[in-house]
């Protein structure tokens, strides 16, 4: 499967929204069913820009449109493809490994909230297309 999209609860009333995540793989009720070692934002993308354009070797990240919205390009290397509007801070898109993943279409108030289950470690990262489809072909990690 090439991505999984989780829906959020949200508790509304008169002060505002509030989207409470619950982490874990042992956690029955868990948002995000894995056990979140970083989180990251990215705020004030330019619109025209491209982020992403890579794929993890052994990582599960849960991105989430914390406000504004940005397309979700994601790509298994074989045959499936999806392009995905995030619009929606109660929606988080779950994807393991192995994906390569584009970001793009920011609008000018976009904040991007990335969960991910492993510390930042640049050997993790495929940042070759090239690379990433022998990964994909070589049936490796
Ligand atoms: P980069 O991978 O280019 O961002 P994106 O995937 O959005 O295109 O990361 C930008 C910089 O931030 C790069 O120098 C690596 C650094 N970085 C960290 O130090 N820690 C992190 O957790 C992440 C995601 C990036």
């Amino acid at each position: 499967m090439l991505f999984r999209r989780i829906n959020f609860k949200k508790f509304t009333d008169g002060r505002g929204d509030l989207i409470p995540l619950e982490f874990g793989s042992d956690f029955d009720n868990a948002d995000i069913p894995f056990d979140v070692k970083r989180c990251y934002f990215i705020s004030g993308p330019t619109n025209d820009g491209i982020r992403g354009q890579h794929a993890h070797r052994n990582l599960e990240q849960v991105i989430i449109a914390a406000n504004g919205s940005f397309t979700l390009v994601l790509d298994d290397g074989e045959a499936e493809k999806e392009e995905i509007k995030l619009d929606s801070n109660t929606v988080g898109i779950h994807i393991k490994n192995l994906v390569w993943r584009e970001l793009k279409d920011f609008s000018h108030d976009c904040v991007i909230l990335v969960l991910a289950s492993e510390h930042y470690k640049e050997s993790d990262y495929i940042r070759n297309k090239d690379e990433f489809y022998n990964c994909v072909k070589n049936n490796e990690y």
